[in-house]
């Protein structure tokens, strides 16, 4: 079992594996109920090694500072960050309101909740209007949706680390906010296009 010394929860002990994406692997905490902790693979593949090495250094603590500089209007819409350091990034597993756990879009396959997508739809826009490129938000493993009452389904995201052209250093165009602009309306079409019940 990993141990890490945080600085404001003390001293945590990671338990299961929840979840892993290409950069971290996400634990849930023993005896603490309701928090996990992620923690950069020290496996990585030679790419995502030299990517970490150039454009995501610091990672866990980016996103712990992003997250303060969230507008109010989209808040809602990220898992709060708890605290983070090189190694480690602190967060909340969100919850529905019955207390069971929220879980992944894409372990919910087609999602035909209204209110969600009316969500989704504003958070899109709010991002496009307002040139904030969080090309990690449209993505089926990232956002979550928690459930506020039987009917009032809302997406939350936890991984909200790669802003701008430095999540993709290769793809020149995104130098350009018409390309950002581009990208990120084709991340939305696709992500409706895949989990929105009745389309295509
Ligand atoms: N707060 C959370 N509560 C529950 N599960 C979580 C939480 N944060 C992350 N996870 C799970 O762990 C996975 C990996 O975490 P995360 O997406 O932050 O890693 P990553 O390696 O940075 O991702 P990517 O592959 O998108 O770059 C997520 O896809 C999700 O399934
Ligand atoms: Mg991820």
């Amino acid at each position: 079992m990993k141990s890490i010394l945080t600085k404001k929860h003390g001293l945590l002990h990671a338990d299961q594996k929840i979840g892993w994406g290409n950069l971290r692997d996400c634990y849930s905490i023993a005896n603490k109920p309701g928090l996990c902790v992620k923690i950069v693979k020290t496996k990585l593949n030679p790419t995502r090694k030299l990517q970490a090495f150039f454009f995501w250094k610091n990672t866990n603590i980016k996103e712990y500072n992003l997250y303060k500089t969230i507008p109010e209007k989209i808040k809602p819409y990220f898992n709060p960050v708890l605290e983070a350091e090189k190694d480690y990034v602190l967060t909340e597993i969100p919850r529905n309101h019955d207390g069971s756990f929220a879980k992944p879009v894409k372990r919910h396959t087609k999602i035909s909740n209204k209110i969600f997508w009316q969500h989704v739809s504003d958070l899109f826009h709010f991002l496009e209007e307002n040139q904030l490129w969080f090309f990690d938000v449209l993505n089926g493993n990232n956002m979550f949706v928690q459930k506020q009452s039987e009917t009032d389904w809302r997406p939350i995201v936890v991984d909200y680390k790669r802003l701008g052209w430095k999540a993709f250093p290769w793809q020149i165009y995104l130098a350009f906010n018409r390309g950002n602009r581009n990208k990120l309306r084709r991340r939305y079409r696709k992500f409706v296009a895949k989990y929105k019940a009745g389309e295509k």
